[in-house]
């Protein structure tokens, strides 16, 4: 599996989220009370940027038309949107934030 740096991870505190531009994705990496966990950055309902969105605890609500998703699971809480968001691996190692730059594969 192929990883990108997205820099020191201390920088990223609890409640705190990032934008990166991965290859192939756009990702939204949050600090959700000291775990992270990162989302494909694009709302399935009609392509709304989340990180542009409100960040509440584990949730995000999408700017454009206000779907729900929970950060840890990808799940979709709240219509218009129906699919839920692409998940992607984060670690840490040495201090460095590190995500996949490819999804996992749904459980
Ligand atoms: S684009 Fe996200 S709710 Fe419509």
């Amino acid at each position: 599996m192929d990883w990108q740096d997205l820099g020191e991870a201390r920088t990223l505190a609890p409640g705190e989220h990032l934008v990166a531009g991965l290859p192939d994705y756009s990702v939204l990496v949050v600090n959700v009370d000291g775990t992270f966990h990162a989302v494909e950055n694009l709302c399935p309902h009609d392509g709304g940027e989340l990180g542009g969105g409100l960040i509440e605890g584990d949730r995000v609500t999408c700017p454009r038309h206000g779907a729900c998703f929970n950060l840890r699971t990808g799940e979709v809480l709240k219509p218009p949107a129906f699919e839920d968001l692409l998940r992607f691996e984060v670690r840490v190692e040495n201090g460095r934030l590190l995500v996949a730059t490819q999804p996992k594969a749904s459980d």
